[in-house]
């Protein structure tokens, strides 16, 4: 039997933006994943803490990731799963995501790497199908390659590495109500104007510029939604008076963070991401809901071998 310990990390999706093409990926913020070979085959979750998941195959997301993986290699094999999940599900920092990139990641490795980072996350995409009801890649494409990424197009998936720089630090406040991705969706419009196309690819091409040229104002500048944002925004308590605490304290930009509702902040520096976390902090005590803060730097790296 070969098995490791895996960190499959939270990511923020959309990145105000890039409607299921941008995300990037958290340092600290995760969960932890045991995943091993067994000679029975087939695919078994053996365990799950931190959350009420099930645990038959075909009904949890690191199982039909797998099973999409392993639908394509060519020896039968069997593969054990233990979940701890530490990300909340319906926080929108990616908590589907973790589990199925983590569980392809780590069957992958385990096998000696057959399949490349597309390939895993194409595979990873099923889990957020049966999460979601629409397989989007802005979550597990972060998670899988870290960073920045950019989902160019999805048929053929074409995902791009972006540029990541270095003093870039995340504020997340999620407050303790469940979003459904499934339900977020549902309020968005099917069709926009031209002039908002206009705007909002300019902010996408504007942010991914930014990250490249680690013009930290230019990546402000692009931090803008007028399409999902001015839909969904209503679904989180206090999101405009956080996104103004957040910006007045010197955050580049502040946003939904995936289908919410978390809301994210982009800061330059951690003393800055830190000063916004406590105005965040204030702007929510006042509402009676319970609620989290992370901080964290930008993970370049994806998912980890731990221990
Ligand atoms: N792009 C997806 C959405 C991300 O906004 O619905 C879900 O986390």
């Amino acid at each position: 039997m070969k098995s490791i310990k895996i960190f499959a990390p939270a990511t923020v999706a959309n990145l105000s933006c890039g409607f299921d093409v941008l995300g990037c990926c958290l340092d600290n913020v995760g969960d932890e994943m045991i995943i091993s070979l067994v000679s029975e085959p087939g695919i078994t979750i053996t365990k799950i803490e931190g959350a009420d998941l099930p645990l038959e195959t075909h009904k949890n997301v690191a199982g039909v990731a797998v099973e999409a993986l392993l639908s394509k290699y060519i020896k039968e094999i069997g593969v054990e799963i233990e979940i701890y999940k530490k990300i909340k599900a319906g926080s929108g920092i990616g908590s589907s995501a973790a589990s199925s990139a983590g569980a392809v990641w780590a069957v992958n490795h385990l096998l000696d790497n057959p399949f490349t980072p597309q390939e895993l996350v194409e595979f990873a995409m099923e889990g957020e199908k049966l999460a979601s009801g629409n397989a989007h890649a802005d979550n597990v494409a972060p998670a899988l390659l870290g960073g920045f990424t950019l989902v160019r197009s999805y048929q053929p998936l074409d995902v791009i590495k972006l540029n990541s720089p270095e003093d870039l630090v995340m504020t997340v406040i999620h407050p303790q109500i469940e979003v459904k991705t499934s339900d977020s969706r549902s309020v968005i419009k099917h069709n926009v104007s031209l002039k908002q196309a206009i705007h909002q690819w300019g902010n996408v091409g504007g942010l991914v510029a930014g990250l490249f040229t680690e013009d930290y104002d230019l990546i402000g500048r692009s931090l803008e939604d007028v399409i999902i944002e001015p839909l969904r925004s209503i679904l989180i308590p206090e999101f405009e008076n956080v996104k103004q605490a957040a910006i007045a304290k010197g955050a580049l930009g502040c946003g939904i963070s995936g289908s919410g509702p978390s809301i994210f902040a982009l800061s330059k520096g951690m003393n800055t991401a830190n000063e916004v976390a406590e105005d965040i902090r204030k702007v929510y005590a006042k509402t009676g809901l319970d609620f989290d803060i992370h901080v964290s730097k930008i993970n370049s790296q994806g998912i980890k071998i731990i221990d």
